[in-house]
Parts: C-alpha cells; structure tokens; sequence
C-alpha cells in the first residue's frame, strides 16, 4: 500500500449507506476522527487525482468539502452543474456516464431521482458517490456517526431520536445507518405516508435491527421519541425536493416537532443536538437549541471534510 492509511481500497460505488457494512461504517467513522487529528497523513493521497462534482441542486457544505477534501489529499474537483449539461438533455444518462469515465477518478453526485443516480453508476466504470438525492444522503450520516462517536466514545447501544419530516434522505440514511451498527433509533413525525418514513426503507432497517441488536420505532410523539436520547436530531420541513407550493401545509403539520428547549429537555441531560443543516431557524429548531453548548452541528458540517478524506481514500484507486 502506498499510503499506511490502513483503509482496505476497493472501487465500488456508494449510492447509499447500505453499500457499507457495519464494520466498514466503522472504520470510516475512525479513520476520519484519525484524518481530522493528522490532516498531513492524507496530504497527496489522491495526487493527480479527478473528482467531477455533478448536482442538480445547491449546496455549501457538501460541495465545499468535497472539494477541499480533494484538494487538500492533493487532487482536483470539477464543479458541474446539472443545468449547464449535456446529460439527459442531448445525450443519454448512460453515454454521459461512460465519457466522464473516461476523464475522471471518481464522480459525486446530487441529484432528485435515485432511480438517476443508479443509471449514472451503472454505466460508469469509476466510484459513483451519492452527494444526497431525495431518498439518501449517506455521506451526511458519515459525519454524524462521526461525531457521535467524537462526543459519546462509542455508537452500538446508544439512542438517536430523530423529529420532523420521516419522508427524508437523512432520516432515511439514519435508519438504515443506525440499525446497521447496533444503535437504536425512535423517530418522532407527523401520521400520514406523505411525513413518514418510506415503508421499504423502515422493513429494511427492521431487518438490520434484527441482526445488530438494535430497535426502531416510529413514533408521532416527539417527547416519547427523546426520552432517554443520546443525540436528537432534526432536519429542515422543506427539503430541496419540496415545492413552495406546500410551505403553508407542512408549517401547519410540523409544528407540533419543533425542536426546543422544552424538548430537549425530556432528553438525556448530556444529549447532543443534530442537524445536517442548512437550518430553518424558529421552525424546526429554535436559536436557544441550536445555539446550545449541546449543539454539535458545526462539528457535523466540519466533519464531512474528514470523513469524506477516508471515504475518497478508499474509492480512488
Ligand atoms: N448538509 C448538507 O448536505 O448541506 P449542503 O446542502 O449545504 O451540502
Ligand atoms: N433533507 C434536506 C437535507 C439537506 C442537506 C434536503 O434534502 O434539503
């Protein structure tokens, strides 16, 4: 191995975090505590090395990251705009895939569709990294394992609550996530399809528990759901994918999940508070919690840089 960075390499894509095992979540979640205390260790890592960055939607943390990560291990990230391509537009999904194979190391995509990004991957011969559609955001959930495992020392055994929107890319990496190492999961929205988790990933995280030892419940109270919580987590009510249009029905509806002190309060005393941001402060969490000592969100949007070095690491050949 050219670099002892003691991550097993192997080209694979990572559409979601169910492409990791538990071990393998591990091993990321530890590799990029190591990354983050020796940043040096990964200098030139990926020297000469191509990411194409490809989103169909804005972002800071994750587009940043990426590319400094990239930068930082010595290769380069090309910011492409799904806007400004050819791709699905004047030429097919597939072809658009093969050439950028052609070019480049490694690509990271943001895209809606899910459905999308796994054509991209099947017709790419280099790693296809989910850069957060609707139905995943797996490199989200790196970063938070991460930083649980920061603050808590450990991962299997502790409860995530997780209140609001249950029909989300996070909250859907967090259950498959959490019951895949061994950590229980309660979360905590509104009743009805259109808030809650998607049936197929709640059958699939059952499944998992089942082997981890861990337990999901999917609650519509949010003060049962925190009680007894080792981190509560929240995400914006209106994620990219949502029209403006439903604004006003979805304020109604997830009112009742706001995250704040009285909440947090039925928590464990020492509970972390969550969020992948960008946040919607004064709707699901109030500056009060957010702006808590309990508050780890920085230490999340900073840890994707570090765990997205050992991830890239382990991708790139
Ligand atoms: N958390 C996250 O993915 O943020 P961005 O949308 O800014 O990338
Ligand atoms: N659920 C949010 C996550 C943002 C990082 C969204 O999709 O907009």
């Amino acid at each position: 191995m050219l670099f002892d960075i003691g991550i097993q390499r192997e080209k694979m894509h990572f559409l979601s975090i169910t492409d990791l095992k538990a071990k393998e979540i591990m091993e990321l979640v530890k590799k990029g505590i190591e990354a983050k205390k020796r940043p040096s260790k990964y200098d030139n890592a990926l020297k000469n090395k191509n990411l194409l960055i490809l989103f169909e939607m804005p972002s800071l943390r994750t587009r940043l990251s990426f590319e400094v990560a990239m930068n930082q291990m010595g290769g380069h990230a090309v910011y492409y705009s799904i806007s400004e391509s050819t791709i699905g537009k004047k030429e097919s999904i597939a072809d658009f895939a093969r050439v950028v194979s052609r070019y480049c190391d490694a690509l990271t995509a943001r895209i809606h569709s899910q459905k999308t990004l796994e054509k991209i991957a099947e017709n790419s011969s280099i790693p296809v990294i989910n850069a957060l559609t609707s139905f995943e955001h797996p490199c989200q959930v790196l970063a938070d394992f991460m930083t649980i495992y920061e603050k808590k020392r450990k991962l299997e055994g502790l409860k995530l609550a997780f209140v609001g929107d249950g029909n989300n890319n996070v909250t859907h990496s967090l259950l498959y996530g959490a019951s895949l190492i061994g950590m229980d999961i309660s979360v905590a929205c509104p009743a009805g399809k259109t808030f809650s988790p998607q049936e197929k990933v709640v059958k699939e995280a059952r499944a998992f528990a089942k082997r981890s030892g861990s337990k999901i419940e999917i609650l519509r109270n949010p003060a049962q759901a925190v009680k007894g919580a080792d981190a509560v987590y929240t995400d914006t009510w209106m994620s990219y994918r949502i029209p403006a249009k439903e604004k006003k029905n979805r304020l109604k509806a997830f009112r009742p999940f706001q995250v704040n002190k009285k909440l947090m309060g039925k928590a464990k005393k020492n509970a972390l508070f969550m969020h992948c941001l960008p946040a919607s402060r004064g709707y699901e969490i109030t500056d009060e919690v957010i702006d808590s000592r309990q508050s780890v969100v920085l230490d999340e949007a900073e840890n994707r840089l570090h765990v997205q070095k050992a991830l890239l690491f382990k991708l790139i050949k």
